[in-house]
């Protein structure tokens, strides 16, 4: 090989070097322009209006961009469902696209370093719930579902659940529930709404299996009961509430949003409803209710639901929702329930959702004086 054909050799590699150094700059510095990688799908979107992207951090947690709209970024922790992925999430991420758009107007550059400089904040102020999310569970919730009404959101596709807790023998307050303004309402399929109720297992004694069985007639009548087998006594509320959560996690995310209520209370089916789609369009997750700031005085010392252990904390919490009637998003059910098996429980089920797990979670507190409830009262018990 003569010297010149080395000198050749040297020079094109140099070249090469040379090359790559200035687009490796030029790279840069147009990154350094969009601010991010992400900057150019976002200015492509946001020229589209339809900015809207998902970043999955693990199997079950994944964070999504949704604005609400174009001048608000949202950050939004959105879980999907781990056990039985019917519905496949596939995370549309943001692929940095070659650049067809070199020139964005300065407007847009204005708008994009607004909207880094928004959302690097909403994500750092969500870290502390990815966090929590990624805590071990230390209370989990995998009791048998002895009823299990499992196509009640495959068929009907309703945006609206109401999902009624009750206690297995209360056989004449939910035929209230079905034959009042909820059932009827219900009944309208334009209303696109579905009506559950929640129970756990009938205390073991010489009627629990006449019982058992007057509640599986009604289920098979009617197709609207969840049962686990916790034992369903006052202790036990919580598993409840939990169970409400999981099931409506697993079997019916895609509804809008969630009413719980209990199966002695009376609310203005369309003032509720009307509540929760303006709630719905102001915020990505919320529990909506009856907030109580004070809860040591709104539950009073005596009270068998007041355990002293939960009073020996004066500190905790600081508000929270009456269980008697709560409105959520689905995806708030979602977080409510992988806050819940994540945290050291309290007998007081509404105080332990709605004041340690939604803090826990980030959720806010709503209430509105069309969001409300009245209890009527329980007809004389039949002997059974
Ligand atoms: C968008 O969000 C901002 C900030 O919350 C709000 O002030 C504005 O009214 C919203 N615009 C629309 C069209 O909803
Ligand atoms: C519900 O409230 C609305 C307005 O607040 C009222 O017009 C309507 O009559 C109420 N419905 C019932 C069933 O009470
Ligand atoms: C009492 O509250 C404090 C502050 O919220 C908390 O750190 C502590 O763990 C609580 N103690 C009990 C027994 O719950
Ligand atoms: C079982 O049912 C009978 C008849 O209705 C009733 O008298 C009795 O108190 C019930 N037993 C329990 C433990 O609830």
């Amino acid at each position: 090989m003569t010297t010149s054909m080395r000198t050749l050799q040297f020079s094109i590699v140099m070249l090469g070097i040379f090359f790559l150094a200035v687009f490796m700059l030029l790279e840069q510095a147009s990154d350094h322009r969009t601010v991010s990688s992400t900057g150019k799908t976002l200015i492509a979107s946001m020229r589209k209006r339809e900015i809207n992207s998902v970043h999955q951090i693990d199997s079950s947690v994944k964070i999504e961009i949704s604005p609400m709209n174009t001048s608000r970024p949202e950050v939004k922790v959105t879980l999907s469902q781990t056990s039985t992925s019917t519905t496949a999430t596939t995370p549309t991420t943001i692929s940095s696209t070659t650049s067809t758009t070199t020139h964005p107007r300065q407007q847009d550059i204005n708008n994009l370093n607004k909207w880094n400089y928004i959302l690097k904040n909403a994500l750092e102020a969500k870290r502390k719930v990815i966090t929590f999310l990624t805590k071990h569970v230390v209370n989990q919730h995998d009791f048998e579902y002895v009823r299990s009404p499992v196509n009640a959101c495959v068929e009907t596709k309703p945006d609206i659940l109401f999902a009624v807790l009750s206690a297995p023998g209360n056989f004449e307050l939910r035929e209230r529930v079905r034959n009042g303004d909820i059932g009827e309402f219900v009944r309208t399929t334009s209303n696109g709404a579905r009506l559950l109720f929640f129970t756990g297992a009938f205390p073991c004694n010489e009627n629990a299996t006449r019982l058992q069985t007057r509640l599986s007639d009604e289920y098979h009548n009617h197709g609207d009961i969840v049962q686990e087998d916790f034992l369903d006594v006052f202790q036990n509320l919580r598993l409840k509430a939990v169970s409400m959560l999981r099931w409506t996690h697993t079997y019916c995310s895609d509804v809008k949003y969630v009413v719980r209520m209990d199966d002695d209370v009376v609310v203005n089916v369309s003032n509720i409803v009307r509540v929760m789609d303006a709630k719905s369009h102001q915020y990505p997750d919320f529990i909506v209710g009856s907030i109580r700031t004070d809860w040591r005085m709104s539950r009073r010392r005596s009270d068998p639901m007041t355990p002293k252990e939960d009073y020996s904390n004066f500190t905790f919490p600081p508000r929270f929702v009456l269980g008697e009637l709560q409105g959520y998003p689905a995806t708030t059910v979602s977080l409510l329930y992988h806050a819940a098996i994540r945290s050291e429980p309290i007998l007081l089920e509404d105080v332990f959702l709605t004041g340690i797990c939604a803090t826990s979670v980030d959720v806010p507190l709503q209430s509105d004086p069309d969001f409300v409830f009245r209890h009527k009262p329980i007809p004389k018990k039949k002997i059974e």
